[in-house]
């Protein structure tokens, strides 16, 4: 059963901050936590995305409330994070990343005419798109993230 579909049993929607404790974090690493997550992630029935700028992550988990919660939790005892923040935590009827068991992008490397739609909505420190700390400016640049990322090719059929 697919727990996203109103009427059917619970879903929740997490988003939180943090920053790498990681010097360096290659695109290589990303990849791979990117991969392994999504794998996990399906079993699981969570979707999301995780956005990376600069060195802060903004990660959004949408799925059924005891999967995200663990997962949250184990996030959150990952070393690879410091400073995590609960920016916000809801019940919700629709998911809005229902397309992807996890997705990353980096805002560093979007292509300019991308990150300059972001540029002009958001603030930027030392090059790099603020991750913001009002949970409805999160949501609001996970989304827009969503709708810059997903092509026209990438769309998967039926979306809008
Ligand atoms: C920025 C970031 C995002 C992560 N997102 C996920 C995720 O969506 N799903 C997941 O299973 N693990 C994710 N992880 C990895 C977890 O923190 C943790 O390492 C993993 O769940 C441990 O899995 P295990 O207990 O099965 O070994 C993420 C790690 C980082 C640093």
């Amino acid at each position: 059963m697919n727990s996203s579909q109103p009427g059917s049993s619970k879903t929740c929607r997490l988003i939180y901050k943090s920053r790498t404790s990681w010097d360096l974090l290659s695109n290589e690493v990303l990849l791979e936590l990117a991969r392994t997550s999504a794998d996990k992630n399906a079993e699981r029935d969570i979707t999301g995305l995780l956005i990376l700028s600069g060195e802060s992550f903004l990660q959004v988990l949408e799925g059924p409330p005891d999967e995200v919660n663990d997962l949250y939790l184990r996030i959150a005892h990952d070393e690879r994070h410091g400073k995590l923040r609960l920016l916000r935590y809801e019940s919700i009827s629709r998911r809005s990343f229902k397309d992807w068991a996890m997705h990353v992008v980096d805002l560093d490397d979007l292509p300019m005419p991308q990150r300059q739609v972001l540029i002009r909505k958001y603030p930027v420190e030392e090059g790099s798109i603020v991750i913001p700390d009002d949970d409805h400016l999160a949501l609001a640049l996970l989304l827009d993230a969503r709708r810059l990322t997903v092509s026209e090719t990438e769309r998967p059929s039926g979306s809008a």
